[in-house]
């Protein structure tokens, strides 16, 4: 066993060009002039700028664990200074996910999501950071499950020893602000009743069962879990979610990581966050959201870490073998949008709670008659 090493993938909206769809390019040279800085300083071993959909995704891998200061202020202080680009070009919602005017050590509930974990570097590391635009942290709910509990996606979990066990999950109600743990598979069924509630109930991490040969405290994957209308009290884009999963040897395999997305499951988001509709697995160069802007997508970007450093990115969606998955995405999309305004396309009233809608139905008060 290795090195303990930690990546965190820190991503926010601080400007759209056109509209919602994609980042400019000039956002990514100023991230990566401020991220090549801090490598150059010491503070990070390696970096990668990406970006999926309207989201600037900043990964970086370093020492200084979770929760760093130096680290989550760094992310911010690139934010900022994105936005500032973002702001001369009047790109569109310039600065739109730094909802605090100043950072305060920590960039947890500050807008931008994150996703981060501290772990023991193995002998070959491979990790996938995937990335979703148009839709909620919740989306991850389903392909996290069937990577980490679903014998029918994940072959190891029947025929590998290391994680014939299963596998622990930590689940947070991001509404309370409570969370809790399940063992894995003795405890599915209780998974599934919170974990399908994917508005409320939300995967946050992965961790391997006390026979598994990897440290127990260490996270095998964790998502994003920052909803911005809770900070925000009110609809300011739809807290495009991130996910770290490590793999192989004890994990799932790389294949077994990416097949839950062989599926274009339905997802919360899409047109002004106010939508269902199937996630689309796409190639980066494919990322940008433009039909109803969407339909929401996910990218995903492989590595090796090798002594702290992240070997890549591989994009892994860029590969005909998701071509049927993409049109069924697109067959799906066609479908459901077919339905106008009308629920399921729409979310229900309760989703809508935190958009727009509410003022058109408080002009409409007074119309109202008793019957
Ligand atoms: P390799 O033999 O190519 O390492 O593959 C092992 C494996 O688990 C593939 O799913
Ligand atoms: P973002 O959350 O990606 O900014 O999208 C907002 C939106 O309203 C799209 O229609
Ligand atoms: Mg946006
Ligand atoms: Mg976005």
């Amino acid at each position: 066993m290795g090195e303990k090493i930690t990546i965190s993938l820190i991503k926010a909206d601080v400007g759209g060009f056109p509209g919602h769809s994609a980042v400019r390019t000039e956002l990514k040279e100023k991230a990566i002039e401020r991220l090549e800085k801090a490598k150059r300083e010491g503070l990070l071993i390696s970096y990668h700028v990406l970006t999926a959909g309207d989201d600037l995704q900043l990964l970086m891998s370093h020492r200084k664990g979770v929760d760093s200061t130096d680290i989550h202020g760094l992310a911010w202080d690139t934010f900022e200074a994105a936005t500032e680009v973002a702001k001369e070009l009047k790109l569109h919602g310039a600065g739109q996910d730094l909802l605090v005017d100043a950072f305060s050590g920590n960039i947890r509930g500050m807008g931008p999501g994150i996703a981060e974990m501290e772990f023991t570097e193995r002998g070959s590391e491979p990790l996938v950071a995937f990335m979703m635009d148009k839709t909620e942290p919740g989306a991850f709910n389903l392909p996290i499950y069937k990577m980490f509990a679903d014998p029918f996606t994940t072959a190891g979990l029947v025929i590998d020893p290391t994680m014939h066990d299963g596998f622990i999950f930590e689940v947070w109600d991001i509404k309370d602000r409570k969370e809790v743990l399940f063992r894995c598979p003795e405890e599915l069924y209780d998974l599934l009743a919170l974990i399908g509630a994917k508005s409320r109930y939300v995967i946050k991490r992965v961790y391997p069962r006390d026979t598994s040969p990897l440290p127990k405290d260490e996270p095998v994957a964790v998502i994003s879990t920052e909803k911005l209308y809770f900070t925000a009290g009110k609809y300011v884009g739809k807290d495009d979610p991130v996910a770290l999963v490590r793999a192989q040897s004890g994990l799932p395999a790389l294949g077994e990581v990416l097949e839950p997305f062989s599926l274009p499951f339905l997802v919360s988001g899409w047109m002004r966050g106010s939508h269902n509709g199937p996630i689309i697995p796409v190639p980066f160069r494919y990322s940008h959201c433009t039909r109803f802007d969407g339909p929401p997508r996910v990218v995903a970007a492989g590595f090796q870490i090798s002594h702290g450093r992240l070997v890549g990115p591989a994009d892994l969606f860029d590969d005909p073998a998701f071509d049927l998955a993409r049109s069924k995405a697109l067959e799906i999309a066609d479908y459901v949008r077919a339905h106008g305004p009308f629920e399921p396309h729409r979310l229900p009233m309760e989703d809508m709670e935190y958009t727009t809608l509410p003022d058109i139905l408080k002009k409409l008060e007074s119309r109202f008659k008793n019957v």
